[in-house]
């Protein structure tokens, strides 16, 4: 089964136009948790998760088992600041069937290690994906597994640059 995982839910918005029979979202801020929560009410393949995705999306991996074809948006951020690095990590320590999609607005925002670069997000990944920009305009990276791949976390410098 396809299945959607989405960090940062905001209003819902990309959730609701999300298009698979299964939609996880997780969503650090109370208040956006709760009017999602009630916008999606009466919809019974969505599951709105209140929590850090630092820690909820690794549970959230771990109980999907590697069974399912996983798209996972990785969107939770703030203004200046994005968790796209700490993701990351623990996708990689739980391999599965995913592709992976971020937004192009995470590169310079402030992560983990220091400045987000798209270099330490392919280091962090070379192992087991590539990346895909497409349209080439597109705001919307993927992360497409390369084929027999292994997962595996490497590091990330703050002094990587763009
Ligand atoms: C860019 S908005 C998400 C937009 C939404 N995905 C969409 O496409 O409409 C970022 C959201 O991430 C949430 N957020 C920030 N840090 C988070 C974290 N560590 N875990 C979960 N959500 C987080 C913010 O509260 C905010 O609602």
């Amino acid at each position: 089964m396809n299945v959607y995982i989405e960090t940062g839910a905001y209003v819902g918005d990309t959730l609701y136009n999300a298009e698979y029979p299964l939609k996880y979202s997780i969503e650090y801020d109370y208040n956006l948790y709760l009017y999602c929560k009630n916008r999606f009410i009466g919809d019974d393949n969505i599951t709105m998760i209140h929590g850090d995705s630092r820690t909820v999306l690794e549970d959230l991996l771990v109980s999907m088992g590697g069974q399912s074809v996983v798209v996972i948006f990785l969107d939770a951020s703030t203004r200046t600041t994005s968790v796209l690095i700490d993701e990351l990590e623990l996708i990689m320590k739980h391999p599965g069937n995913y592709k992976i999609r971020f937004n192009k607005s995470n590169i310079g925002k402030m992560g983990k290690n220091g400045i987000i670069t798209l270099e330490c997000i392919l280091e962090l990944v070379r192992q087991s994906y590539r990346l895909v920009v497409e349209p080439p305009d597109s705001e919307i990276v993927e992360l497409i597994q390369n084929s027999g791949s292994e997962s595996s976390v490497s590091e990330c410098s703050s002094s990587d640059s763009l």
